[in-house]
């Protein structure tokens, strides 16, 4: 079975360039389903999730043309099905944002359960609501959503959580629906920023993204449009901890640091230095460094996807160090891994308890998810000796180059 062989290496040095957001650059993929015509998408990083959803679309009827050297993507829209397949729509979450898409556009879709992380239940409830709300016949039965609407009509509505899938389905849902859609309480990620920002380019009127409250005037028809990711916070903060984590100084380029503010000021609380320009973070951990707390929240808070990294991180700080995850309810599984490695891990409901210590051991360790899988993977260039991560799917949905990214800063890392 593929893994990565990781050994202890010196501290990390040198620079990286981040890619584009994954989770935007997904959305965006869907949104092309909005407008027919020629949507012309640059710096699509090369994903086992990219390729998938251009398959989904390409089922759904859309000519998609896919170059993962260049990360051009030029996608002509048609749509001629409303039921994408089982064996695609599980293979990641993104792919049910289809479902907002084709009741704009067709008024019903057949759309299955998606897949994704296993990092807790992931219902789709919210989703169900706010597609009920705009007049959507929505049955959910064996796993399928059955969505069917005559017409579509703009309504006040409250999201019991800011979820970003949830957001994102009825922000699409809404586009041509008659008269005006307010959405409170909605989830304000940069991520659901980049994909409006799209959907205007296209024509839609939608304001307020950003803030908790998303208002979208609804309009006849959109136009295809030309699109450049957003770098993806997520890979850039990952480098930022592998700098941490192996006490190195690393530059971090194609950042909006904007984005980056929750894990800038937890790693400059635990001692690290931090200097940042207009698109680059300076990360420098040589100095000494001490135990810090971390809370996970919807953006503007701590990132959830930044979480298992920073808990890989936390085993190596002097004293006694405390996650606690609020956004998904199964995502400190990752501890069983790192106590394999030695770490000093303790696990009660969703929060963890971390006692720091000298040096983790290298050890066969399971990726769970994508974020847990490169979490591993810093531990693994810390501990001493060998460690082998296996289930790396997980981290090739998210990350490309890895290998090549990480052997650049002098990580000791062979893909298996
Ligand atoms: C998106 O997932 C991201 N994935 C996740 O990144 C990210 O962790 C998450 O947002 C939070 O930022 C993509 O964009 C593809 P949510 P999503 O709906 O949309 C609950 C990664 O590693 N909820 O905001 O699924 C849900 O169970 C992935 O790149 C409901 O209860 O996240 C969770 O506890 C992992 N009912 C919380 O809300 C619903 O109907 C946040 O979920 C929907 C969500």
């Amino acid at each position: 079975m593929e893994n990565f062989r990781v050994h202890k290496s010196k501290p990390l040095e040198g620079s990286v360039k981040v890619n584009s957001a994954k989770n935007a650059v997904l959305k965006v993929i869907v949104a092309t389903l909005l407008a027919d015509g020629k949507h012309v998408l640059e710096n699509v990083p090369n994903l086992s999730d990219v390729r998938v959803l251009a398959d989904i679309l390409r089922y759904i009827g859309s000519d998609v043309d896919y170059n993962p050297a260049t990360g051009k993507m030029i996608i002509n829209t048609k749509i001629e099905r409303c039921n994408p397949p089982y064996e695609l729509m599980t293979k990641m979450r993104a792919s049910f944002n289809v479902l907002g898409a084709l009741i704009a556009r067709r008024g019903h879709a057949h759309v299955f359960l998606p897949g994704g992380c296993q990092i807790g239940t992931r219902p789709v409830e919210l989703h169900l609501k706010g597609l009920r709300e705009l007049g959507c016949e929505v049955v959910l039965d064996h796993g399928c959503v059955q969505a069917t609407a005559h017409t579509l009509k703009g309504k006040h509505m409250f999201l019991d959580y800011p979820s970003v899938g949830a957001t994102e389905n009825i922000m699409m849902a809404a586009l041509f629906a008659e008269g005006v859609t307010i959405i409170e309480n909605a989830a304000q990620e940069p991520e659901v920023v980049d994909l409006s920002n799209y959907l205007n380019q296209m024509g839609a009127k939608i304001t307020g993204v950003g803030t908790s409250r998303i208002k979208i005037t609804g309009v006849k028809q959109l136009n295809p449009s030309t699109y450049s990711g957003i770098p993806d916070r997520i890979e850039a903060g990952t480098y930022m901890i592998a700098a941490a984590i192996t006490r190195g100084k690393i530059t971090i380029n194609n950042v909006i640091v904007e984005h980056m503010i929750p894990i800038i000021s937890k790693l400059r609380e635990a001692g690290v230095k931090i200097e940042t320009g207009t698109d680059y973070i300076k990360v420098d951990a040589t100095g000494k460094l001490n135990k810090i707390n971390i809370q996970t929240l919807p953006y503007p808070g701590f990132p959830t996807d930044l979480q298992s990294q920073m808990l890989a991180f936390m085993t190596t700080l002097d004293g006694n160090s405390q996650v606690k995850e609020t956004v998904f309810e199964n995502r400190l599984m990752i501890s069983n891994e790192l106590i394999k490695m030695g770490a000093q891990i303790s696990v009660e409901g969703n929060r963890a308890f971390v006692t720091g210590t000298e040096k983790l051991a290298g050890a066969k360790v399971e990726a769970l998810d994508l974020r847990s899988g490169i979490a591993l993977i810093l531990a693994g260039l810390i501990a001493e000796g060998e460690t082998e991560v296996y289930n790396i799917h997980h981290i090739d949905r998210g990350f490309t180059n890895l290998e090549e990214k990480f052997k650049a800063l002098g990580a000791d890392i062979i893909r298996n």
